[in-house]
């Protein structure tokens, strides 16, 4: 039989050799995570499948708040739900000693179904409805306003409550990143801050009691930190000096960056991202040198990715192996943007199960979704990968199973390997029921006549 013709092409590999750090951040092998065989994964727990070690997890809250505290001593941390607010995965940082920061009604809830006092929660963000203002002053959770409106939702909350109630104020300022994250709280350089702490000091409902702030996320530069630190240290004295307050806790919040790799950055995040310890030292250096011993307030951190994202992988499978007209390799396998909120900004590591021969080439790995978007790495230097080979991916302890959608396909499970090497389910895959369980279909709606 006549073979069939196919046009010859040349493809120019551009990327994905030796760069001047003499790595190339695609390539490798990854035949365990933590010695369980990857294999093992997705016998019992079906492909796609999340993973997170339960000991990265103690380890990196550890190493943060050990270092914090060995430098200031009224050091606290609330684990931020949002990044990653699975019950397996909050309750470890609850029993390390994390009080839980939420930043919704819902946030707020989970925090208590898992057993986290009202007492000990930080409620922050933009929008809290009033049921739930009423229900964080009567437990004594620590409040932190957004904006003028929110202070009159709270004082009709604490007339509700009955009883004047303390709260926080959230602050922006310019720390010299930009664009600047002005949209949440007051900001500090036009008086915004200073009014609104006006306006509460003549509350008959409301007492002040914290300064709030969250410069922004994955905050590559640590000076960052000092300007703020700087900065509401500052309106702490003339708050404290002004209407005689004393301000007992300062937050803040999160964006200290982790070892993903982002968009656009030429340099692998182990050169690029600074170590921890240079982030806690703009925050407790600068507290240090601003503040007299017998004036330091509480002060907490809501470190999120920093945590937990180094403690996740996704696992997918090669479902197909496509070249596309112009030649490019691709694959398609069975995890999507749907999963991988994040792929917006982070080129992930890209590993394969076991060890390939042939020509490495770069390659895209499309998602399973009916979607031109669903492109899950633009560029992988992979060799040929046969059909099943499984594609781990990582970091992906944040943010991922917070924002992942429900969207044409199933959520997969979430499995954690435990400290003494066991292997749990922390979630199951979804079902049909899961989606349409919420769902009613009008009784005119039920025959069809196809
Ligand atoms: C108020 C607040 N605190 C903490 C965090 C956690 O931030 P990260 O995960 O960047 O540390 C966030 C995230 O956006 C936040 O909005």
């Amino acid at each position: 039989m006549k073979k069939e013709y196919i046009k010859p092409y040349i493809k120019r590999q551009s990327a994905g050799v030796m760069n001047k750090f003499g790595v190339t951040y695609n390539k490798g092998h990854r035949e365990d995570i933590e010695g369980i065989p990857i294999g093992r994964f997705t016998d019992e727990f079906g492909s796609p499948v999340f993973v997170l070690s339960e000991k990265v997890i103690r380890e990196r809250y550890r190493k943060i708040y050990s270092y914090f505290s060995s430098k200031y001593p009224k050091a606290k941390m609330s684990w931020s739900y949002k990044t990653n607010y699975l019950g397996a995965v909050c309750s470890i940082l609850h029993q390390e000693g994390e009080t839980a920061e939420v930043v919704s009604d819902f946030e707020y809830e989970k925090a208590r179904s898992l057993g986290v006092p009202g007492n000990r929660i930080i409620y922050n963000g933009p929008y809290k409805p009033l049921d739930s203002l009423v229900t964080a002053f009567t437990d004594g959770a620590m409040v932190n306003l957004d904006n003028f409106d929110e202070i009159i939702k709270a004082e009709e909350a604490a007339k509700k409550v009955g009883k004047k109630v303390s709260v926080g104020i959230r602050v922006n300022m310019d720390t010299g990143v930009y664009p600047q994250w002005s949209r949440f709280g007051f900001p500090i350089e036009n008086n915004g801050a200073f009014n609104a702490v006006k306006r509460i000091s003549h509350s008959e409902h409301l007492h002040l009691e914290g300064i709030h702030c969250h410069i922004g996320t994955f905050m590559m530069d640590p000076n960052a930190y000092k300007e703020a630190v700087k900065k509401v240290v500052q309106l702490m004295r003339k708050i404290e000096h002004e209407f005689e307050i004393t301000i007992s806790y300062l937050d803040f919040g999160g964006g200290f960056p982790s070892n993903n790799k982002l968009k656009g950055t030429y340099l692998p995040p182990e050169v690029a991202v600074q170590p921890v310890e240079n982030f806690i030292d703009a925050v407790a250096d600068t507290l240090l040198d601003e503040l007299a011993p017998d004036e330091y307030p509480d002060v907490y951190l809501e470190t999120g990715r920093a945590i937990v994202d180094e403690a996740g992988w996704l696992i997918s499978t090669v479902d197909a192996v496509k070249r596309l007209p112009d030649g490019t390799k691709s694959y398609i396998i069975d995890a999507g943007v749907n999963l991988l909120y994040t792929s917006a900004w982070y080129n992930y590591k890209v590993e394969i199960d076991r060890e390939l021969h042939g020509a490495y080439e770069n390659s895209i790995l499309y998602g399973p979704l009916c979607m031109n978007i669903d492109v899950v790495a633009e560029s992988a230097f992979l060799p040929p990968l046969p059909k099943g080979t499984r594609i781990i991916l990582s970091p992906m302890g944040a943010y991922n199973v917070t924002q992942w959608m429900q969207f044409i396909r199933y959520r997969p499970a979430v499995a954690m390997i435990m400290e003494d090497g066991k292997l749990e389910q922390i979630r199951r895959a979804e079902k049909l029921e899961d989606i349409t369980g919420p769902e009613f279909v009008p009784d005119k709606l039920r025959k069809f006549n196809l």
